[in-house]
């Protein structure tokens, strides 16, 4: 076990207090948010702090759509440096970004530290948002048997992808060190707890529920890595957005109150404002409410 002694001693305190966690039932945290009129869920934007986002130079990967795209959107609209890494650029990207980086698919050690080169002779990112991700829809079950290839893909991308993406960065310095963010954009799925009441009497989704497991525990270890550093790395799950690849639960849309992801992006935002190195690792923090989702 390492043992290796940091600069910042003590520093692994919880983020949120205990009995703050949030609701497993999402049908049912949703419909007390609204039956208690819980702002922070039902109105980002009464309580959204995003002061910090002004002058700030921010990556975010797979920014070309999705929560990504509107975590680009958001942050440029705020005042932020806004640097999208993506396979391939879309006109909404390119017109709102500062700098687009295509060709960068996050299974690929050579595309990540190509993407870390062409950055290392810039000022370092403040903050980076590990945002790529695959969720397919396909049957992936005993019934229908597990879906391994997909799998596979959805490890290499959800869990390995930020290692790849973090660690060129970090490698070429071009993360600022310290007072640096990396941000896990992970999933409530990954919560190994929470599939008592998820995936009650049922298994289902392997590969993604692993694979963002497996996400979190990057997360955690990177957090311990490189908080000597000064990098702060904190797991968080975005909330449920109405994206491309929630298309599939187009018809839990409204009652499990997933919102557009010009919505979600502040959210995602406004908790990341709150990660400090102080609280960087385990705690794995739910967008939708601030609240804290057990490993
Ligand atoms: N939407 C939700 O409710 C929800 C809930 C929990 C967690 N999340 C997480 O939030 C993140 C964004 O989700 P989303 O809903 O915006 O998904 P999405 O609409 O499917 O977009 C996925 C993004 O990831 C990129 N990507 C996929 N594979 C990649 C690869 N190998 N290399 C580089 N980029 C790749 C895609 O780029 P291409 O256009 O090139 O495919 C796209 O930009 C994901 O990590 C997801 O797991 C979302």
């Amino acid at each position: 076990m390492a043992t290796a002694s940091s600069p910042y001693p003590g520093e692994c305190a919880p983020l949120r207090d205990q009995g703050t966690l949030t609701d497993a039932d999402q049908v049912a945290r949703f419909a007390s948010a609204v039956a208690n009129n819980t702002t922070r869920v039902l109105d980002i934007d009464a309580v959204y702090e995003s002061e910090y986002l002004k002058g700030a130079r921010v990556l975010i990967t797979g920014a070309n759509r999705g929560v990504g795209l509107d975590l680009a959107k958001e942050a440029a609209s705020k005042g932020a440096v806004v640097i999208g890494a993506c396979r391939s650029s879309s006109k909404e990207l390119d017109e709102c970004a500062s700098q687009v980086i295509t060709g960068v698919d996050v299974t690929s050690v050579d595309d990540c530290m190509r993407m870390a080169e062409k950055l290392s002779g810039e000022a370092p990112v403040d903050i980076l948002i590990n945002n790529a991700g695959y969720f397919p829809d396909v049957a992936d079950d005993f019934t229908s048997g597990p879906a391994y290839e997909e799998a596979i893909k959805q490890y290499d991308i959800c869990a390995l992808g930020p290692l790849r993406v973090s660690h060129a960065l970090v490698s070429k310095g071009c993360i600022k060190s310290p007072g640096g963010k990396i941000i896990m954009i992970t999933s409530q799925g990954g919560s190994v707890t929470w599939r008592q009441v998820q995936n009650a009497n049922e298994g289902t989704d392997y590969g993604h529920h692993m694979g963002k497991a497996a996400a979190n525990m990057c997360g955690a270890l990177m957090a311990e890595e490189l908080r000597g550093k000064g990098i702060a790395v904190a797991n968080l799950h975005p909330g449920f957005n109405r994206t491309d690849m929630t298309r599939k639960y187009e018809h839990i849309w409204d009652i499990e109150g997933a919102v557009e992801a010009s919505v979600g992006a502040k959210r995602v935002w406004h908790e990341v404002g709150r990660v400090t190195l102080t609280q960087a690792g385990c705690p794995f923090v739910n967008c939708e409410d601030g609240l804290e989702i057990p490993n």
